[in-house]
């Protein structure tokens, strides 16, 4: 931490002297993205193209859950940013969900899976929401039972697996179409792939930005974010703040009941996080400046000028690539 601020500080004076001797914005202090160890171009995984396309249907299907109201798609829109759009989410019988839905989009880059970290693979998370009372209120034996009486269904788990419908073979089939939800092209790849005008000058100072200031200390890697847990709260108390303290705000610590993990989340990834607000596990933040804003705060124990949240917003926007089939 204090090393960092030292750093930081360097910067500052740094950044001072070349503006008092008249340096342009990109100069020698520029951080060179292209070979930073923070940031790498997303890249597609090699999946099983007919499973990829039954685990589709199944993310799809509402039949999956207790009543027939609810799929993966009600809470994960993977054309809508892989969100729901909402505070918490709404399950079964219109229930208020504990936490925000994090986006289905390049989840496969995250270390672990939920904001504690609790289902270690994609596989293990699929179940969940099918049994989960709250989500589908359903049960895998029932929904085992409908897919072997369903002549579509049934035919392509015996195409695609020796031992047909099984629960492994359904989460393995989820988990491979969401292995496909990478989001791929987004100007900052374009413009770490070599194509210098990918991005506008604004989003170029906020990429810089992002870098000087310490944001890449916590959301880096190809999904920029899902590599690591950090506390929210590093430089200010964020719940004392906000306040109405809840069980989901104890975060990883619900999982490894380690002290030092009370009120850890995965950092989330930023790539296409215009598109999922409100932001936060809580779901308190609406808009993207503030988001950054409270970053800067909570995280960082800086205020960011008008301009500075400017470019880190068009940073930010440039993050947004292609979504697979829409
Ligand atoms: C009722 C809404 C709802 C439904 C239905 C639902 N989810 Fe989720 N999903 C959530 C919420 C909320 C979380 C975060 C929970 C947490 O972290 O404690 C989540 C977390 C996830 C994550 C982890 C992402 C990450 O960044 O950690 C994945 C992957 C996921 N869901 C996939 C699915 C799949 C696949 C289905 C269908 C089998 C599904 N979800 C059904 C609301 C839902
Ligand atoms: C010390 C680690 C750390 C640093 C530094 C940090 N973040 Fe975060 N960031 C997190 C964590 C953890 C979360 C999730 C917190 C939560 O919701 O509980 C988060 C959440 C976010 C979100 C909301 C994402 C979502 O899907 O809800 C945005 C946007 C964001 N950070 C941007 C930034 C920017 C911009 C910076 C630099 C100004 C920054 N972060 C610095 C750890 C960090």
């Amino acid at each position: 931490m204090l090393a960092r601020k030292i750093l930081r500080l360097t910067f500052l004076c740094i950044a001072f002297t070349s503006l008092v001797i008249g340096c342009s914005s990109d100069d020698e202090d520029d951080i060179d993205l292209r070979n930073s160890a923070d940031f790498a171009v997303l890249t597609a995984n090699t999946v099983d193209a007919d499973i990829a396309a039954l685990g589709k249907k199944l993310y799809e299907d509402k039949q999956l859950s207790g009543d027939g109201t609810v799929s993966c798609m009600s809470c994960h829109d993977v054309a809508k940013g892989g969100d729901d759009g909402r505070p918490t989410s709404l399950g079964i019988n219109d229930q208020e969900g504990p936490i925000n839905a994090p986006t289905v989009l390049n989840a496969s880059y995250n270390v672990l899976q939920f904001w504690d970290g609790r289902a270690a693979t994609l596989e293990d998370q699929a179940g969940g929401p099918i049994e989960n009372p709250k989500e589908m209120g359903g049960n895998i034996a029932d929904v085992i039972v409908y897919l072997k009486g369903d002549t579509e269904y049934s035919n392509a788990f015996a195409a695609a697996f020796s031992d047909g419908v099984t629960e492994a073979n359904i989460r393995f089939s989820i988990a491979e179409y969401e292995r496909t939800l990478v989001t791929l092209n987004s100007p900052f790849d374009q413009y770490l792939s070599g194509d210098d005008d990918a991005m506008s000058e604004a989003a170029l100072r906020g990429a810089q930005l992002f870098a000087k200031i310490g944001c890449s200390d916590c959301h880096n890697g190809p999904a920029l974010g899902g590599s690591s847990f950090e506390k929210l709260g590093v430089a200010k108390d964020y719940f004392k703040d906000r306040g109405n303290v809840t069980e989901a705000d104890y975060g990883r610590y619900n999982v490894t009941a380690n002290e030092a993990h009370r009120h850890q989340f995965k950092v989330p990834t930023l790539r296409n996080i215009e598109l999922t607000d409100p932001y936060l596990h809580d779901g308190t933040v609406t808009t993207l400046d503030e988001a950054i804003r409270k970053m800067a705060t909570y995280q960082l124990d800086m205020t960011l000028e008008d301009d500075e949240v400017s470019d880190l917003t068009a940073f930010l926007k440039a993050l947004t690539g292609e979504i697979p089939g829409a």
